[in-house]
C-alpha cells in the first residue's frame, strides 16, 4: 500500500489544484475514526458513536487540512507573505506550512486568550505574532483590511481554499465507514469547518460516493454563541478560547449548512464542555481540546432531549489536540502527589 500523501494528493479530483500547484504538505489528515463504545453506552446508549480524532494531524488540529491548500495556493500566487487572525489553531498550522514553504507568516492573536501551546507552536515555526489587546473578532477586522491590498495573503477561512482543504474530513470520514454518518456534530467557532464538512458531503453525494449526507450538528459555546442567538455578541467569553468568537465569519454559510441538511445549531455550557472534555479523556483515552468536547456536550445534551433515533450513527469532530491547552488540563484535574523517594513513603501514601 502507498503511504499516505497527504490531504491534497489524496484528494486531488475534488481540490482546486493543477498540476502547476506546488504542493506544500506535512502529510496531513488520514486522521482516526474510533469508535467510542464506553462512552456511548453512558450518554447515548441508543447511538453509533464514532471520534473523528483531528488532533491526530501534524500541528495538532483539522486547521492542517485547510492550510495545506491555502498555502500552496499562496505559494502558486507567488504572494509575498501570509496572514491571518486565530484564537490559536490556524496561527499554528499557518507558522508551521507558511514556514515550510518559506514565506514569512504573520499571525494576529487575542493578547491573554491562547491556549499555551498553540502559542509556542506559532513561534516555534517562526511567525512573527502579535497580541492585540482586544477578541478574535477585532483581530480579523484588523487582518482583513490589511489583506485589502497585495502585500499579504490572507489564510483565514474567508480564503475559499482553507475551505475546500478542510472538506477532505468529511470524504475520509466517508471512506472510513463505508458511508456517512447520520448525524455529524461539530463545534462552531467562526463556522468555516461545519460549512467546510456541508460541502464535502454533498459533493461525495454528487459523485456516488454516498446515497446521503448527514445531518449536520454544530455547538457554540453559551458565552460565544451569535447564531444560536441571532446577533453578534460583542465580547464573548468561553472557557473553550478556540471558539471565543462572536461574529463567525462564515456565519451564513453555516446556517445555510444546517438548514439544507435539517441539521440545528445549538449552545452547550462551559461545565458541559469540561464534563465532555473529561469523559473523553478519561473514558475513551482521548486527550482532546475544551472546545472540541463541545461536539461531545452538544451530543450529551441533543441525545437527553430524544433527538438522535435509535441505531443512529453519529460521528463527533474533536478538532483539537488535548495537549494545545495544558492550563485547562492542569487546573481541573485531581492534583498530584509528592511524597519522599522511599518505598515505604509510597506505599503509605497508596494506603492512607
Ligand atoms: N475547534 C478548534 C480546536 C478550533 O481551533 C476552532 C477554530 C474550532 C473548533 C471552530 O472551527 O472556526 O471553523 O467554526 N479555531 C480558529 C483559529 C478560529 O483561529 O484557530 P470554526
Amino acid at each position: 500500500m502507498m503511504p499516505w500523501r497527504g490531504v491534497i494528493e489524496e484528494f486531488r479530483k475534488f481540490l482546486p489544484v493543477t498540476e502547476q500547484t506546488p504542493v506544500v504538505t506535512l502529510c496531513e489528515g488520514n486522521t482516526p475514526l474510533i469508535r467510542a463504545n464506553r462512552l456511548a453506552k453512558r450518554i447515548c446508549p441508543h447511538v453509533e458513536l464514532y471520534l473523528k480524532v483531528e488532533g491526530a494531524n501534524p500541528t495538532g488540529s483539522f486547521k492542517d487540512r485547510g492550510m495545506t491548500l491555502a498555502v500552496s495556493k499562496a505559494l502558486e500566487k507567488n504572494v509575498r507573505a501570509v496572514m491571518c487572525a486565530s484564537t490559536g489553531n490556524t496561527s499554528a498550522a499557518a507558522a508551521a506550512y507558511g514556514g515550510r514553504a518559506g514565506l514569512p507568516v504573520y499571525v494576529l492573536v487575542p493578547a491573554g486568550k491562547v491556549a499555551l501551546g498553540k502559542l509556542a507552536q506559532a513561534m516555534a515555526h517562526g511567525a512573527i505574532v502579535i497580541q492585540i489587546e482586544g477578541n478574535f473578532d477585532q483581530a480579523l477586522s484588523i487582518v482583513k483590511d490589511l489583506c485589502a491590498n497585495e502585500e499579504f495573503e490572507l489564510v483565514n477561512s474567508l480564503n475559499p481554499f482553507r475551505l475546500e482543504g478542510q472538506k477532505t474530513a468529511a470524504l475520509e470520514v466517508c471512506d472510513q465507514l463505508g458511508r456517512a454518518p447520520t448525524y455529524h456534530c461539530l463545534p462552531v467557532g467562526n463556522a468555516g469547518n461545519i460549512s467546510a464538512y456541508w460541502k464535502g458531503y454533498k459533493e461525495y453525494r454528487t459523485a456516488g460516493q454516498i446515497a446521503e449526507c448527514p445531518k449536520m450538528m454544530g455547538f457554540q459555546a453559551q458565552g460565544a454563541a451569535p447564531i444560536v442567538r441571532g446577533h453578534v455578541v460583542e465580547q464573548p467569553q468561553t472557557v473553550a478560547t478556540a471558539i471565543r468568537i462572536g461574529n463567525p465569519a462564515s456565519w451564513k454559510l453555516a446556517e445555510q449548512a444546517v438548514a439544507e441538511s435539517s441539521g440545528a445549531i445549538r449552545m452547550v455550557t462551559d461545565e458541559e464542555i469540561l464534563d465532555a472534555y473529561q469523559a473523553l479523556a478519561k473514558e475513551e483515552g482521548v486527550f482532546c481540546e475544551p472546545a472540541s468536547a463541545a461536539s461531545v456536550a452538544g451530543l450529551t445534551k441533543c441525545s437527553q432531549a430524544g433527538l438522535f433515533p435509535e441505531g443512529a450513527t453519529v460521528v463527533c469532530t474533536l478538532t483539537g489536540h488535548g495537549l494545545k491547552d495544558p492550563d485547562i488540563a492542569v487546573e481541573i484535574s485531581p492534583k498530584t502527589l509528592t511524597v519522599k523517594a522511599t518505598r515505604e513513603d509510597v506505599l503509605a501514601l497508596l494506603r492512607s
